[in-house]
């Protein structure tokens, strides 16, 4: 009897210590805390400064906590030389506007998740190793946006848009393949190919390039916000009635995959993709869609479709992230990078996460920084097309658009190391004597 009380005495006395230990832990992080926002509070000065040199509004100025380290973000040009970092947003730049002279130990970060479309020079060494901080759709970037447009793995294997492979296309004189887009002139020659399909088979074209379908109203307002509902359950559900969605990039950068590829796969269709060279590395499996590049003409890929379409055990193959209930998904590589990438990264805002990858940095002793290189951003310097009967209408324009890139990473590259501030008109004189005098291309 004793003996029993003075074991009960004994688990007490633990479950006491315990507790006390618990509230001092609790207690000394709160505190800490609060010493921690008062030393903000008096010390903001302090505090690593971050300018966004374009992209942002005016007014934007905040005071950022990035896990346990505080940085101050401004747009106020006037304290560039307090800044320790300076963040450009790659499709908003200015030539003729950038922060020169740069001062010594400022760190230049760069924001882009776009192909060279709109910004030629973008793709080239010469440009690049002027910033030390990239976020890209490259692995290789400092902060990759690789799979930035599948918001989670649940999205790949979850059942909720599937729709029985017998009740896809040719219901109601459907088409076979879903096609939608609004930007008609690519330089992977979208349209041309797209066009050539559709001589051997039919596509539904629900956008403004080649259209032939419209779009149920509910979803024609959709579509001028179409960045805020590229997931939204409308579109979902009317790409899932489709057995082929045409997922085609446009641009052929590696890594370079957007929600064209994983949409489809969201609903159970299979996607005709063309883009990124290196999008088998981030498919769910080896067989989960259709690469446009290894066919040597449309043709031969409507042939190969229309087979398919024909084989309803060979088209549920592709589906194996839906019905495979062990493994839907055997690439560990996109696992792996599903799990580990920064999930603030994919709530949606880029911009945020970004500075926060840059306001990390700054504490990081010493920082490890570098040069940026050209495979923080790979992307090819001439246009590149799948094979196709026809010619790219738009070849030559996107052709000498991407050679006129080079000569502009190339001048930007001597006045950046010059490191003086220049204008336009500087830069524009400068590029129109090289361009006449063949200096440029030599
Ligand atoms: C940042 O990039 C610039 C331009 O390439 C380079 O001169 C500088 O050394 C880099 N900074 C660091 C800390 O590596
Ligand atoms: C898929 O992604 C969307 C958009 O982020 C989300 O709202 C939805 O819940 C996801 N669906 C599943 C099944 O995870
Ligand atoms: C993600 O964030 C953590 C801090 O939460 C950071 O240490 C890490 O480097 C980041 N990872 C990537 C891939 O950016
Ligand atoms: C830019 O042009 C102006 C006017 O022609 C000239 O004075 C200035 O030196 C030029 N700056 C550079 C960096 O070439």
């Amino acid at each position: 009897m004793l003996h029993w009380c003075h074991r009960k005495l004994k688990i007490l006395f633990l479950v006491i210590i315990t507790i006390c230990c618990i509230y001092i832990l609790i207690s000394s992080k709160a505190d800490n805390l609060l010493k921690h926002n008062k030393k903000v509070h008096i010390a903001a000065n302090d505090l690593p400064l971050i300018l966004w040199w374009n992209a942002m509004p005016n007014d934007y100025g905040s005071t950022s906590l990035c896990d346990w380290h505080f940085c101050r973000f401004t747009t106020q040009r006037k304290h560039l030389a307090k800044a320790k970092a300076v963040l450009f947003y790659g499709s908003d730049i200015d030539i003729g506007d950038l922060p020169l002279p740069r001062f010594p130990g400022q760190l230049w970060a760069l924001l882009h998740e776009e192909s060279p479309r709109n910004v030629a020079f973008m793709p080239y060494q010469q440009w690049l190793q002027h910033f030390n901080f990239t976020s890209t759709f490259s692995r290789y970037s400092d902060a990759p946006l690789t799979t930035y447009y599948l918001p989670k793995v649940e999205n790949l294997t979850s059942p909720t848009y599937v729709i029985p492979v017998a009740d896809k296309s040719g219901q109601n004189n459907q088409g076979l393949v879903f096609f939608m887009q609004s930007d008609c002139d690519t330089m992977s020659g979208r349209d041309d190919y797209v066009r050539e399909l559709m001589n051997y088979v039919t596509i539904d074209s629900y956008g403004a390039c080649l259209k032939n379908h419209e779009l149920p109203d509910s979803l024609q307002e959709q579509q001028h916000d179409y960045l805020n509902n590229l997931y939204s359950p409308e579109i979902l559900k009317l790409i899932a009635r489709y057995k082929f969605v045409l997922a085609y990039e446009n641009g052929v950068c590696y890594d370079y995959i957007t929600e064209k590829f994983w949409r489809p796969l969201t609903v159970g269709s299979i996607p005709l993709y063309f883009g990124s060279p290196t999008v088998k590395d981030w498919a769910p499996n080896h067989k989960s869609f259709i690469d446009i590049s290894d066919f040597n003409s449309p043709k031969d890929l409507a042939n190969f479709i229309k087979k398919l379409d024909g084989n309803e055990a060979e088209y549920n193959s592709y589906l194996q992230h839906k019905f495979n209930m062990v493994k839907p998904i055997g690439n560990e590589r996109l696992l792996k990078e599903l799990r580990t990438r920064n999930s603030s990264l994919y709530a949606n805002n880029f911009f945020q996460s970004f500075e926060c990858e840059v306001c990390r940095k700054l504490y990081q002793q010493p920082i490890h920084v570098q040069m940026a290189s050209e495979t923080h951003y790979q992307c090819p310097h001439k246009p590149i097309y799948p094979s196709m009967f026809g010619k790219v209408r738009n070849n030559e324009e996107w052709r000498s658009a991407m050679e006129l890139g080079k000569c502009q990473a190339n001048i930007l590259d001597r006045f950046l190391k010059r490191n003086l501030k220049f204008t336009k008109d500087n830069f524009t004189k400068l590029l129109n004597d090289e361009m006449i005098s063949g200096k440029c291309l030599a």
